[in-house]
């Protein structure tokens, strides 16, 4: 049994499989309406979701199956003191697999460990986002054709964004990726990042505050929201949430075929106005977000839709 709680679980080439399976999905949805049938998935999100949680419901619903499970921590027993460990005990009773999103880092891990059903992780604390991670690499590939050579700025909140950590995790085994890390001082990737994943492995990067100054040089833009739940207080939020917005003035700086992704949701970081711009792909993004969770479920249950 497997479960996938960072995009490194995947080797390039199943990664590469999965979105295979992904795009025939997305060209081929008919025959992949019945492949669950009789399956079950839970969604264990202990932390506020919109996309996540009903991306992964709607994944399994397409795939002909049903879906289970709560939506806060509050309205689970861990409002009574569960642990996540007796937590998914049960769940394993009731469905076939399970999506578990939760504040602390290596919750969903804990939860794998004493699972009889593949668990995904969904999010844990600011530490891993694998799926979204799955979704921006599906987007890029979808829309570049490859993953390789390329300039990718990640911009905002890059201390705190899981989604941020994931994506450079996954990035590091591709060939001609250069980073380009937009962020104020205070929101810095973490140290941990820089020594023993861009460092260890000899990954160009640049760190700069300013997006205007490198908004020519990117093929990809990488927004993020300022992650104000994980923030100490309040004040520091409220000075750093408006930071970068990024408009049509600044899209204009931009190379012709640059494309902005953003795993949402939006607060200020970029203005409606740019929606409009072809090159603005973050609707899209959620959309392959589908795909290549039809296609986890269906690979972590060992349905490869030969059958179908
Ligand atoms: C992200 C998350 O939860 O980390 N959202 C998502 O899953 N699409 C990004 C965010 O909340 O800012």
């Amino acid at each position: 049994m497997r479960h996938l709680m960072s995009p490194l679980d995947f080797t390039v080439e199943e990664l590469d499989r999965l979105m295979d399976l992904a795009t025939d999905i997305e060209n081929n949805r008919e025959k992949y309406a019945h492949v669950c049938d009789g399956k079950v998935l839970a969604t264990c999100f202990y932390e506020p979701s919109t996309r996540t949680r009903l991306s992964f419901e709607s994944a399994m619903i397409h795939l002909g199956g049903q879906v289970l499970g709560f939506a806060s921590a509050d309205s689970s027993s861990a409002a009574k003191g569960e642990s996540v460990s007796d937590t998914i005990r049960v769940i394993s009773c009731f469905a076939d697999i399970c999506a578990m999103r939760h504040p602390k880092e290596g919750a969903p891990m804990v939860a794998a460990s004493k699972s009889s059903i593949p668990v995904i992780n969904a999010g844990d604390g600011g530490h891993q986002h694998p799926t979204q991670t799955l979704t921006d690499l599906m987007t890029i590939r979808s829309l570049k054709g490859n993953l390789n050579d390329m300039t990718i700025g990640l911009c905002g909140d890059l201390k705190f964004g899981r989604t941020v950590h994931s994506l450079i995790n996954a990035l590091k085994r591709y060939s001609g990726i250069n980073f380009v890390f937009i962020s104020p001082e205070e929101l810095r990737i973490p140290d941990y990042i820089r020594s023993d994943i861009l460092d260890h492995n000899h990954i160009p990067y640049k760190e700069v505050i300013k997006l205007e100054d490198v908004m020519p040089e990117l093929d990809i833009l990488y927004m993020t929201r300022v992650q104000r739940e994980r923030f100490f207080n309040e004040e520091d939020y409220v000075r750093l949430k408006d930071f970068y917005i990024l408009t049509k003035e600044k899209m204009n700086l931009a190379k012709e075929n640059m494309m902005v992704l953003h795993p949402l949701p939006r607060v200020n970081e970029i203005s409606v106005e740019v929606d409009d711009d072809p090159r603005a792909v973050y609707f899209k993004q959620v959309q392959y977000g589908m795909y290549i969770r039809m296609a986890l479920i269906m690979t972590l249950l060992g349905l490869d839709g030969k059958e179908a």
